[in-house]
């Protein structure tokens, strides 16, 4: 069975600078190399999805200027429903500089332009397309308001929801209680929530989100009100972090489409992002299936 993901979400021109170390306050340092290319929490999970296999379409905006070209571009090389890509004429498409150390760790600044201006409406415009999904996922570099409408409007129709709090934010209780996964790494879940136990279920409420809380190297860790547990990842050789996360979150939303329990999702999720960080760049770097599926059947 083919899956079938609604990504309503951002794009980003990335920015990416690589250097040996990342620069303090008031330093300046050398790169190494500087590259552009696709990027954006939201385009990145649409990508890494396509390549996984599943049919995707993605609801979002970005300008009339060239890196609004190179959206369309890259959506539709991956096979990817653009019907409900606005072009704004107002705003300028999403920019993300990016530094990337040489131990593969990075620092991201997002100038979300365009990203900010999609709207309930756009999202209404989706619906029946959304409705038709088996997962819909969203991120947090779009209007948080819009966020919750994609979720409410998934609600509506039974659609699984995941809620990727990413970049780092407080959300009301009234949006999280319309994901069915959440899935913070460790920074987000201490922003979302002030006390983090070290039992995770006591942050589960009854009829709540599933959590799937990426840790990095050590792969995830996932809580129900009732039960948790550990998901250990594939040792990679890291070259680039960035895009780790929406790695993740693609596998996880495939997985979960096509019928999979949860700590087999994890592990395919986890899998998916272990490829993900063994290349340069984010959307470039989203791994084919047979990859995934080579490197969960060696380890
Ligand atoms: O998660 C990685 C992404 O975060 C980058 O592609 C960048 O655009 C920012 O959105």
């Amino acid at each position: 069975m083919t899956a079938r993901i609604v990504v309503v979400g951002s794009f980003n021109m990335d920015l990416t600078t690589y250097m040996e170390r990342l620069p303090r306050p008031g330093e300046t340092v050398h790169g190494r190399k500087f590259v552009t290319g696709p990027g954006g929490k939201g385009s990145n999970q649409a990508v890494a999805a396509a390549r996984l296999g599943a049919t995707v379409t993605f609801v979002g905006r970005v300008g009339t200027d060239s890196f609004g070209d190179t959206a369309i571009q890259t959506w539709q090389s991956e096979g990817i429903n653009t019907a409900y890509v606005v072009r704004d004429p107002e705003n300028a498409t999403g920019v993300a500089p990016i530094w990337v150390d040489d131990e593969g760790e990075n620092s991201i600044v997002v100038a979300l332009g365009a990203n900010l201006a999609l709207s309930k409406g756009d999202v209404e415009a989706a619906r029946e397309e959304i409705a038709q999904a088996d997962v819909l996922i969203v991120q947090l570099e779009i209007d948080l308001d819009t966020v919750a409408h994609a979720l409410l409007v998934a609600k509506d129709h039974d659609v699984t929801t995941i809620l990727n709090p990413a970049p780092a934010a407080h959300l009301p209780e009234s949006t999280l209680a319309l994901a069915d996964f959440l899935t913070p790494n460790e920074t987000e879940l201490q922003t979302l929530y002030d006390d983090v136990p070290d039992d995770l279920r006591q942050l589960v409420q009854a009829g709540g989100p599933t959590l799937v809380m990426t840790a990095g190297s050590r792969g995830a860790v996932w809580a129900t009100e009732s039960d948790s547990g550990e998901v250990p990842t594939y040792k990679v050789d890291v070259v680039d972090t960035t895009g780790a996360g929406d790695a993740f979150n693609a596998g996880l939303a495939v997985a979960l489409a096509e019928g999979k329990p949860l700590a087999e999702a994890i592990a395919f999720a986890n899998a998916t992002a272990a490829m993900c960080v063994t290349r340069p760049g984010t959307a470039p770097s989203m791994p084919q299936r047979r990859e995934v599926e080579a490197l969960m059947q060696q380890t």
